[in-house]
């Protein structure tokens, strides 16, 4: 586990990290991407840091893959490609770079060392979970092969590689009906989101039994709430991620991954959206649509919040914390994956 005081010593002795007006001049090309959610103090605090990860990548050629969760810093500040989980676990299998530094949460550095094996792959801080991967193991996919025979099981990518590997396909919060549909069964097993299993229930015409999993972040909105925030403002758009349960979604005029989430408002521009997902979403997109006014019900995923700007710097100093993956476990959790990605792209055809 990362020893805080030890990282700051570590770090301290080999870079000038203290905050520094000039280093926050110095960079207003990329402060200019979210002025208008970080202030310039917060800025000159983050910028040391910034500018000695932005170097320190090149000398050790590596690229940050960030989900759409981290915060306005590393995501615009020192991320080579943001994206929602598939466009991730598609990316990794691009990199020519010798080293992959994941900001995100660790079942994502998994699927990206699963995806293309050959590269060194960091995540800054391995303690960033998910509520939904700790909330079965194989054994629990085994035990739901044995009360439904025949019955596929598709899992959500937010599970660990024992569990794909256990799998027989995987899926994302942007195909999850799609690959539900193309199974030839009538009957699917998905693992381990319940609330998204429901989503998918309500547009397929598959019968799904699922996983009693759930995401800790997006299980606390309730419709009730959405319903308060629309009487109040009847023209607000409400934007919705599947994993929101589904009450919460019939509220929404779109659900969709949290890259489809973006799109959705860059495609519309509505005077006001509330984005009914983790905090930092609307964060990193209030610069590029000045346009739009988000309302922010707020939840922090803590797992996600658990990447920073100096644990990146950390992770590419020490070179550590290694992901690494059994490769007999590696290998049948890629079919998974694999299978999930060509089933996408030929369905998207
Ligand atoms: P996306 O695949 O939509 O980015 O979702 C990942 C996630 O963890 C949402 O909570
Ligand atoms: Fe997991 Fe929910 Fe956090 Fe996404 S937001 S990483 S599903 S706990």
């Amino acid at each position: 586990m990362l020893d805080l005081s030890n990282m700051r010593s570590a770090l301290a002795e080999h870079y000038d990290l203290e905050p520094s007006v000039e280093k926050a001049e110095a960079t207003y090309d990329i402060y200019d991407r979210m002025d208008r959610v970080v202030t310039p103090a917060d800025w000159a605090i983050f910028a040391p840091y910034v500018i000695e990860i932005n170097k320190l990548k090149k000398e050790r050629d590596a690229v940050i893959l960030a989900h759409n969760y981290m915060t306005p810093e590393i995501y615009h500040g020192i991320a080579d490609f943001v994206g929602d989980s598939l466009q991730l676990a598609i990316k990794a299998t691009e990199v020519e770079e010798e080293v992959i530094v994941q900001c995100g949460v660790h079942f994502m550095a998994e699927t990206s060392k699963i995806l293309n094996p050959a590269k060194t792959v960091l995540i800054p801080d391995s303690a960033a979970g998910c509520s939904l991967a700790e909330s079965i193991t194989a054994e629990g996919v085994a035990q739901m092969r044995a009360k439904y025979p025949g019955a596929p099981v598709v899992s959500y990518v937010n599970t660990t590689a024992e569990v794909k590997a256990a799998s027989d396909i995987c899926c994302t919060s942007a195909n999850a009906v799609q690959i539900v549909d193309a199974m030839e069964s009538d009957t699917v097993i998905m693992t381990p989101d319940q609330y998204l299993a429901q989503n998918v229930a309500n547009q397929s015409k598959k019968k799904i039994v699922f996983w009693e999993g759930s995401c800790i972040v997006h299980e606390l909105y309730t419709a009730e709430d959405l319903r308060a925030y629309r009487e109040h403002d009847p023209d607000i758009k409400i934007i919705a991620h599947p994993e929101c349960t589904p009450d919460v979604v019939a509220e929404a005029d779109f659900t969709g991954s949290t890259s489809g989430m973006i799109q959705w408002v860059r495609d519309h521009k509505p005077a006001k959206a509330m984005l009914v997902t983790e905090c930092s979403m609307a964060s990193n997109i209030a610069d590029s649509l000045p346009e739009v006014e988000f309302a922010k019900p707020c939840n922090i995923c803590p797992y996600m919040k658990k990447i920073t700007l100096e644990k990146v710097l950390y992770a590419l100093h020490t070179m550590t914390e290694e992901v690494v993956v059994a490769p007999e476990v590696a290998d049948k959790a890629r079919l998974a994956v694999e299978r999930m990605i060509d089933l996408s792209r030929s369905l998207a055809r």
